[in-house]
């Protein structure tokens, strides 16, 4: 059983606000103080308390296609390096070598072991210490006390999501059965394209909030997404922690005429899963993005955006069409990010105590909600 919606039922709700020109309301508004963006303190907690103790999703499993692939990039500011072993399972590690704690990967690549490139101690995929060269310069060294640092790491909706520091495993996403009936989420049949980044000079939460709500599609996206979607008409769904928002596209209107059974949804609105605390999954008619945001201080995140398909590489046509809808997306993005920074710039204003969220902006007051609930527990 599952708390989302089927499709059938969204694309109904989706005609009744269409006819009733009505959308999704909260039950509540929320006021997040404005204090909240501006305190380190209170930054420092949410990446030491929420966003490392978290399962995060650090990449999808598709970026570590086989035996060997590895992602490593920073997650909540800690060097991280995710690995599929030659058994098939995707583990993760501190990205440091044991020995003087060089950084043993960077970026993401394919290989047979990990060789540290200032000693050269090398490190199998499953992370065992396998070499150590002059080895007898550290006599008593026990190499089976000094494989790679694990963290938790778990592989689930075709993610691979990481838990840095002392789990939670009752409170934990990953754990709530309602996060499990995502289980396709990402298919099995997707590979991935690109990985990108950009920077923004925008507090994470800015960043994140602008991905759960449709409310500013008209006056944010007016030539981009407006044009072919709607102006604030949402389905938003929560689980646990997590949410989910649907944006309908205008040619979903063609599916009236179907029976409802028959209305596959599949290019006709983008769901955003909001996946608890600062990833989202979005879908679009012709790929799959994983959009992680880090924050890299008070003012400034990085955007890592996975890009999936299950176009083959042989199928021009498709990738042409996956490449012409990156394009368009990342204009609409370019508008997102533009916003955010504003928002921090007028942070600095000191015009406001708070932000208001109103009835359109559910899925946002329930990520404050639930932030805080994470920093509350002990
Ligand atoms: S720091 Fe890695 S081998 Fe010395
Ligand atoms: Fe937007």
């Amino acid at each position: 059983m599952t708390l989302l919606l089927d499709d059938q039922s969204v694309a109904q709700r989706i005609f009744d606000h269409i006819d009733n020109r009505t959308t999704d309301r909260s039950e509540a508004s929320w006021r997040e103080p404005v204090e909240n963006y501006r305190c380190q303190r209170r930054f420092t907690a949410e990446i030491e308390r929420v966003l490392r103790r978290y399962p995060t999703p650090f990449c999808p499993s598709a970026a570590l296609a086989e035996s060997g692939s590895y992602v490593a990039r920073d997650a909540a500011g800690a060097p991280i390096l995710a690995v599929r072993g030659s058994d098939g399972r995707a583990r993760a590690f501190r990205n440091a070598c044991r020995h003087r704690g060089a950084q043993l990967a960077d970026g993401a690549g394919c290989q047979k072991a990990f060789v540290c490139s200032y000693h050269g101690w090398t490190y199998g995929l499953d992370g065992r210490l396998r070499h150590v060269p002059h080895e007898d310069g550290f006599p008593g060294l026990d190499k089976s006390a000094r494989g790679l640092a694990p963290v938790e790491t778990s592989e689930m909706s075709g993610l691979v999501f990481v838990t840095q520091d002392e789990p939670r495993p009752d409170k934990a996403p990953l754990n709530d059965p309602r996060l499990v009936d995502l289980h396709e989420l990402i298919a099995p049949g997707q590979r991935l394209l690109a990985t990108t980044e950009q920077d923004v000079a925008a507090n994470w939460k800015i960043v994140v909030e602008g991905f759960l709500e449709g409310y500013h599609i008209r006056s944010t996206h007016r030539e981009t997404f407006y044009p072919i979607q709607f102006d604030n008409l949402n389905v938003v769904e929560t689980f646990g922690r997590n949410s989910r928002i649907a944006f309908p596209y205008q040619r979903i209107n063609k599916l009236r005429d179907l029976p409802p059974a028959e209305r596959n949804v599949d290019g006709m609105l983008t769901y955003v899963y909001h996946l608890f605390p600062n990833t989202v999954v979005a879908t679009f008619p012709n790929n799959i993005a994983l959009v992680v945001v880090e924050p890299l201080a008070i003012d400034r995140s990085k955007l890592i955006t996975y890009t999936l398909t299950d176009r083959g590489d042989h199928d021009i046509d498709g990738l042409e069409a996956v490449n012409r809808s990156r394009d368009f997306l990342q204009a609409g993005t370019v508008e997102d990010r533009d916003v955010a920074v504003a928002v921090q710039r007028g942070l600095q204003s000191g015009a406001n105590q708070f932000f208001e969220f109103g009835h359109f902006e559910g899925a946002i007051s329930h990520f404050h909600r639930s932030l805080d609930a994470a920093l509350d527990e002990q």
